[in-house]
């Protein structure tokens, strides 16, 4: 993870400025997770947009359902013929649920969930997570002095900028809190809301790096609690890391307007970053 952060950060640094989603936001996620799900990343543009209509498109959703339903039976096929141990597909097709192996069906919808669950919900939260860090230099400075308070301030991130909603279908005729939910009803359970609970935060709306206890559902809980938590997590951690060991006080680009997307998950269309490109960096004193 820190190689690959480190080598496209390298890559801009020089430049003073950047389209963050483009240039780092959506590359390193999608690329270490293709590498762990034993994918080739040469066709990193078309997996973006794929999730890209899925998550965001309803009128494009169900055509990048099929083809990326096609792929991935290729992908499976393929991982089925020559096995490759320790990559996620190969892994799930081995899985065994009380001792009878996954079905086909089970294999589609468990790879179909891996693949969706990790392409844009970490490039969501990196994009607001830098958007934050761009607006507040304090905030940069601070994780710049010392990098071990990143963990702490990348959970307070996650409570105040969560990106999924969850939905469920209501099971039994309810009745919670005087509102009527019939048997069949769609019920969305905003992590904004809970994670901006001031029963469970004090401050809620005050971003706190240093926040603790910090008991957050971002990630949900229960049975569907995120899988990929402790990956998304890392990932998020070095590539802050590593983006403020490389590059100077950055801000967001004066007079841009970032434009968030809403839906199942958050995100925004374009981030403008800009710094000091080396030639531009007052010389230090000595
Ligand atoms: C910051 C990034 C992420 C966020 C905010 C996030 C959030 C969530 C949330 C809220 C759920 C619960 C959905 C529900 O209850 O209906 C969930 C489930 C899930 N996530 Fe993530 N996720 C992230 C990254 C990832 C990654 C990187 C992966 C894959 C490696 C992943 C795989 C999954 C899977 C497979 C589930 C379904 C678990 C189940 O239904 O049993 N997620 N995620």
């Amino acid at each position: 993870m820190r190689e690959m952060a480190g080598k496209l950060i390298d890559a801009i640094k020089d430049k003073g400025e950047c389209e963050f989603i483009r240039a780092f936001g959506e590359q390193m996620p999608v690329r270490i997770f293709l590498e762990l799900m034993g994918m080739a990343d040469d066709d990193l543009e078309k997996f973006r947009n794929w999730a890209d209509m899925i998550v965001h498109d309803r009128a494009r959703r169900g055509q990048a359902m099929r083809e990326v339903k096609a792929f991935l039976e290729e992908q499976i096929a393929e991982h089925r013929a020559n096995p490759r141990p320790g990559t996620l597909v190969s892994d799930v097709i081995d899985f065994k649920a009380d001792d009878r192996p996954f079905t086909d069906e089970e294999v589609m919808g468990t790879v179909f969930l891996l693949f969706i669950g990790g392409l844009d919900t970490v490039v969501s939260s990196l994009t607001f997570h830098f958007r934050y860090l761009a607006e507040h230099p304090e905030a940069q400075k601070l994780l710049r002095e010392d990098p071990a308070k990143i963990p702490d301030a990348v959970e307070e991130l996650f409570r105040a900028f969560p990106v999924v909603t969850t939905g469920r279908i209501v099971s039994a005729d309810t009745d919670i809190f005087g509102v009527t939910m019939k048997k069949g009803d769609m019920v969305a359970g905003s992590t904004l809301l809970s994670t901006s609970d001031p029963e469970e935060f004090e401050n809620p709306e005050k971003i706190d790096l240093g926040r603790s206890p910090n008991r957050h559902n971002a990630f949900s809980f229960g049975p569907h609690r995120c899988l990929g938590s402790h990956l998304a997590r890392r990932e998020i951690q070095v590539a802050i890391d590593e983006w403020l060991k490389r590059i100077p006080e950055f801000s967001v680009e004066p007079g841009f307007e970032p434009e968030t997307l809403g839906g199942g998950v958050m995100g925004m269309k374009e981030l403008r970053l800009v710094w000091a490109p080396r030639q531009d960096r007052v010389p230090r004193a000595g």
